[in-house]
């Protein structure tokens, strides 16, 4: 066969298999396909190289300690596997590390979808008061202060001072490279029957039938980022735990909540922070079902330890929190039998591939900055 016969040859089979494919596999869910780049972030090695280094890099902090590496830690599943995180010295976070694997493919970041783009998350998370916390003028000065990286903002930027907004397109940039694609699920929607094991076959069935999962995770991410109000229970924490007092406390002033709830609410309102409007009080955005074989604990505050116990949750008809007047009429008790919750958790390990391990890169130093460049 010559060149051309070869191409239609393979591209005929590949239709084939994938009409194929398609046609026992679930309409309301799919395989991860490329990551989505933006037009004024387009990707080079040299950016992506940089963008991992500044990721890892504590530079980004208001203490040169905190880096983004700090509460997204790889052997960790890219987050912290505690209910809630921990925060900048002097603060708790207040709600669950969440993972940066396959983020790049949402379009709402955040718990409670308050970010728009990876570039703009970045500098939140770089600059908030319980994260990062960190100045842009004194971090912006402090890269300036490293040599290999006024070469490398040169280099992919054309920055003669190193741009602190450039540095969160660059771990935008760098994230976009940590997406998953190849999990089990993925291999079993492109055509691969033998991927998934007969248990997380039927979980699948379940997952898009009786258990109604599909409802609200679905599509490639198994999201489909809207918000609801679970019931999920407050987190236990707030009583005990003075800095987590403290900081739920800040958070509620600085997002502008009334005095009345400033002093009254004990959970988390969620997407009520950027609506006020009432009914939004405790739904997050539907969160992606990737990689949680590693993120546990689950939810916004952590309160499910295990797959099995967010299974059990849903089993439920969810919990209940203080803004139950919300809570969504889609989550039922289900009935399911301890071989259909098996199943389920079954079909929610496949959409996990293996663990996502790296070298982590080598920081480079400050200097004092050569009299050629001062000005
Ligand atoms: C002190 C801990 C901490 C630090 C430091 C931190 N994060 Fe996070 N990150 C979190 C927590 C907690 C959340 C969830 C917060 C929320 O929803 O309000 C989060 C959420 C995210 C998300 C959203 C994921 C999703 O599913 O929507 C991304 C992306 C992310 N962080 C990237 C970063 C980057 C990049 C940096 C460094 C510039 C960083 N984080 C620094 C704790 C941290
Ligand atoms: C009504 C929409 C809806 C339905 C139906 C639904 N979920 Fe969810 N799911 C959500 C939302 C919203 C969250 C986050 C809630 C929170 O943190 O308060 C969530 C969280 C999760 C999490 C935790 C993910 C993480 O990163 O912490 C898992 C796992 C999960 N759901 C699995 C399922 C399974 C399995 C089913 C079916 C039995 C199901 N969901 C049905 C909306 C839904």
């Amino acid at each position: 066969m010559n060149y051309k016969a070869i191409l239609a040859f393979s591209l005929t089979s590949l239709a084939a298999t994938t009409a194929l494919a398609q046609s026992d596999r679930p309409a309301e869910l799919s395989a991860l396909g490329p990551v989505p780049v933006p037009a004024d972030n387009p990707m080079t090695p040299e950016k992506v190289e940089l963008g991992k280094k500044l990721f890892f890099d504590p530079i980004l902090s208001g203490n040169n300690a905190m880096p983004c590496s700090a509460c997204h830690l790889p052997e960790a599943g890219w987050a912290v596997q505690d209910k809630i995180s921990f925060g900048y010295p002097g603060t708790t976070h207040w709600r669950n590390s969440q993972t940066v694997i396959n983020s790049a493919y949402y379009g709402k970041l955040f718990w409670a979808g308050a970010s728009g783009s990876l570039e703009h998350q970045a500098r939140s998370a770089a600059r908030g008061g319980v994260a990062g916390n960190g100045e842009d003028d004194m971090m912006e000065a402090r890269l300036a202060f490293v040599p290999e990286y006024r070469e490398a903002f040169k280099t992919v930027f054309g920055d003669d001072w190193p741009s602190v907004r450039h540095a969160y397109m660059a771990i935008a940039a760098y994230q976009r490279t940590l997406v998953q694609t190849d999990t089990p699920f993925d291999n079993y929607m492109n055509g691969d029957d033998a991927a998934l094991s007969a248990e997380a076959k039927r979980g699948l069935d379940l997952f898009t039938g009786k258990a109604g999962c599909v409802t609200c995770h679905s599509g490639p991410l198994l999201s489909d980022e809207k918000y609801y109000n679970l019931g999920v229970p407050p987190y236990d924490g707030w009583e005990e735990d003075p800095l987590a007092q403290i900081t739920f406390r800040f958070e509620l002033f600085a997002k502008g909540s009334t005095e009345e709830m400033y002093r009254t609410t004990k959970d988390d309102p969620g997407l009520y922070f950027r609506t006020k409007q009432k009914s939004d009080k405790g739904k997050f955005r539907t969160p992606s079902l990737r990689y949680t074989k590693y993120t546990f604990p689950y939810m916004h505050n952590g309160m499910l330890e295990t797959l099995r116990d967010v299974v059990d949750f849903y089993d439920a008809g969810g919990g209940e929190n203080e803004f139950a007047a919300n809570k969504t009429s889609l989550i039922q008790p289900l009935g399911l039998s301890d071989d259909e919750k098996d199943d389920l958790v079954a079909f929610l390990e496949s959409l996990s591939g293996e663990e996502m391990l790296i070298e982590t890169p080598e920081i480079p130093e400050m200097q004092p900055l050569p009299a050629a460049v001062q000005n």
